[in-house]
């Protein structure tokens, strides 16, 4: 009986051990602990991301019959929606409200990019968006 006890709790610090290591990972993504967002550049930190999660709709090739004529692969193209509905795309890639803007939440149908990649999209839009 002690021996059952001992195993039963052996158990469930062991359950409580992974289940915070879980936590942790979870806490790391929702407010993105740890990102890195110094020396962002379209080339290497955006592009990247882009690829990864829009360009299956948002590329040159795809965007007229899945992005909604939405294109964010040619530079000038990513310029002029940035000028003119910053607040759309933060809104969107957030899939929250943004200064009473409520876009379609991004990527569509899909879980929302990491918090640490919206951190690093968003310092590319507050530093000008360069082509860099
Ligand atoms: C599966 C296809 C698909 C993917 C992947 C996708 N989009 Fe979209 N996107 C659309 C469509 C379609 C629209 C038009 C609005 C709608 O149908 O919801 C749209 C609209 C938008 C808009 C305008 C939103 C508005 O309310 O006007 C933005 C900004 C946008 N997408 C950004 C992105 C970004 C950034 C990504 C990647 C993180 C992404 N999208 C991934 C299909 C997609």
């Amino acid at each position: 009986m002690k021996k059952l006890f001992f195993t039963l709790s052996a158990l469930a610090v062991a359950g409580i051990l992974t289940q915070s290591a879980c936590t942790f990972k979870n806490e790391e993504d929702e407010y993105g602990v740890g990102c890195d967002t110094a020396n962002v550049t379209l080339s290497a930190t955006i592009r990247p991301i882009l690829e990864q999660r829009c360009y299956a709709c948002h590329s040159v090739a795809n965007a007229n019959t899945l992005g909604a004529g939405l294109d964010f692969q040619t530079y000038s193209a990513i310029k002029e929606f940035l000028d003119g509905s910053k607040d759309v795309f933060i809104s969107a890639i957030r899939q929250e409200e943004v200064n009473g803007i409520t876009a379609s939440s991004m990527p569509k149908a899909e879980p929302r990019i990491s918090t640490c990649e919206i951190l690093k999209l968003e310092k590319w839009i507050a530093n000008g968006y360069p082509d860099n």
